[in-house]
């Protein structure tokens, strides 16, 4: 951290810079949480029956976590009834029983957006749901919907960071769910965090973040993409820029692992009508656009036909993937009349998909580059400049 270069200063000197810069104390880094992955043995090393209770307040069993309730240390090839438990990566994870958590302290910047991306898996087939929380935001994560068959998925929770200086935000993962049997908890793992920039708005696209560049945080090797569940918020989205504003999560994925059309990250639309992308684009009231997206295959055994619903204002199309030669993706394009100062711009799977190979993974067309751009604002320019003449004349008029 920068700060430590002051400290030969005199104190006052080092007081006074103290408290004009805001790196007092570090903010946490982009990347694995303290432990994220559960992989730090604890004190006593890992126990082959794993099992590691809270007893209350402050017990600090697991190394860089609190934990209230029954936490589990699980390791791969646990089982439980004869099946096998997920370890989503590594040889460790946590299970949280009945109203059990997991907290960890986050040094963070006041007014700044993060996003949290973790893995989560269930164990039962019940209902399970998970409560992620950081200050007074909270969301609750539905894990009931599998989105592939490996059984885990990552998620991305945002916020923004209130506290203020010299106090912690407390990173919360909660089971809300009461079970008979108290070993159905969900399995967490691979907890890692990333501070959000919203990317200025290019001259010529009225659409921000329209390469879905700028996004929650991906391991290298995060092969099943990092789900995005609803959120409403633009303010706080993961995605920044956009709202997810369906019951369902979409796919933010990366070049590493799927056919993204244009640089290293795009969205990949799940679930049908049930997983909606969207954003209020500015315009003005009257004047034609046209807006433009590249859509096409992830590349991940998608059974076709893929086609995308895309909306802008009072416009809705159907596009149907068709490449021609070896292409995994095309252009499309709609043009609209704008009739407000924002517009919506929208867009889902025409189809439920699922891969050719395992009908329970759920797949979709990928949408990325989008752009709103309208004609020149020259008529624009034209038509104020016409009318400042045309009061000109008149005041002349009435002066003579
Ligand atoms: C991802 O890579 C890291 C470091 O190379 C490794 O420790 C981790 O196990 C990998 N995770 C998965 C899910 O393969
Ligand atoms: C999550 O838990 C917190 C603390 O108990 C609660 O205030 C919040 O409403 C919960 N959030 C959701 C989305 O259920
Ligand atoms: C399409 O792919 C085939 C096989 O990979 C290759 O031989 C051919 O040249 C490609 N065609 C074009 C137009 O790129
Ligand atoms: C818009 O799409 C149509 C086909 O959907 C295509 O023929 C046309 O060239 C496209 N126009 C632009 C400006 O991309
Ligand atoms: C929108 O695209 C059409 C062709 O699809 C083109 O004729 C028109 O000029 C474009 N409009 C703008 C505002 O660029």
């Amino acid at each position: 951290m920068p700060c430590c270069c002051y400290c030969w200063i005199s104190p006052t000197i080092v007081l006074f810079l103290l408290s004009i810069s805001h790196c007092a104390s570090a903010a946490v880094e982009d990347g694995l949480l303290n432990n994220g992955d559960f992989e730090t043995p604890p004190p006593g090393g890992f126990s082959s029956s794993g099992g590691v209770s809270g007893m209350g307040e402050g017990a600090t069993t697991i190394p860089g976590w609190n934990i209230g309730g029954t936490v589990e240390l699980l390791e791969s090839g646990q089982k439980q009834g004869g099946m096998i438990l997920i370890v989503p990566q590594g040889s460790h994870a946590v299970r949280l029983g009945n109203e059990a958590e997991i907290r960890q302290n986050l040094e963070l910047e006041k007014g700044s957006k993060y996003s949290v991306t973790f893995s989560a898996a269930r164990t039962c087939a019940q209902l399970e749901s998970l409560n992620v929380s950081v200050g007074t935001a909270s969301q609750a994560v539905d894990l009931q919907t599998l989105y592939n068959v490996m059984g885990w998925d990552a998620y991305a929770f945002s916020f923004d960071a209130q506290s203020d200086d010299g106090e912690d935000d407390v990173l919360a993962f909660r089971n809300t769910g009461m079970e008979d049997d108290p070993t159905c908890g969900p399995i967490i793992d691979n907890v890692a965090i990333k501070k959000l920039f919203t990317p200025d708005k290019p001259q010529d696209n009225a659409v921000i973040n329209g390469d879905f560049e700028e996004g929650p945080w991906m391991f290298p090797n995060e092969t099943l993409g990092v789900l995005l569940p609803t959120n409403l918020d633009e303010e706080t989205s993961s995605l920044p820029g956009w709202i997810v504003e369906s019951n369902r999560a979409v796919r933010y994925i990366d070049s590493y692992h799927y056919d993204v059309p244009q640089g290293k990250r795009a969205i990949e639309l799940l679930s049908g009508k049930e997983g909606i992308i969207s954003q209020m684009v500015e315009t003005t009231p009257e004047k034609e656009y046209n807006l433009t997206f590249t859509f096409g295959a992830a590349g991940d055994k998608c059974q076709q036909p893929l086609a995308i619903m895309a909306f802008a204002g009072d416009q809705a199309q159907n596009f149907h993937y068709s490449p021609t030669g070896n292409a995994t993706n095309q252009v499309a394009n709609l043009t609209f009349t704008a009739r407000a100062e924002r517009t919506r711009i929208a867009f889902y799977s025409v189809y439920y998909n699922t891969r050719i190979d395992d009908r329970s993974s759920l797949c979709g067309p990928v949408v990325d580059e989008v752009r709103v751009w309208g004609t020149s604002s020259a008529s624009g320019i034209q038509a104020r400049l016409f009318g400042f003449l045309a009061t000109l004349l008149v005041v002349l008029m009435v002066l003579v």
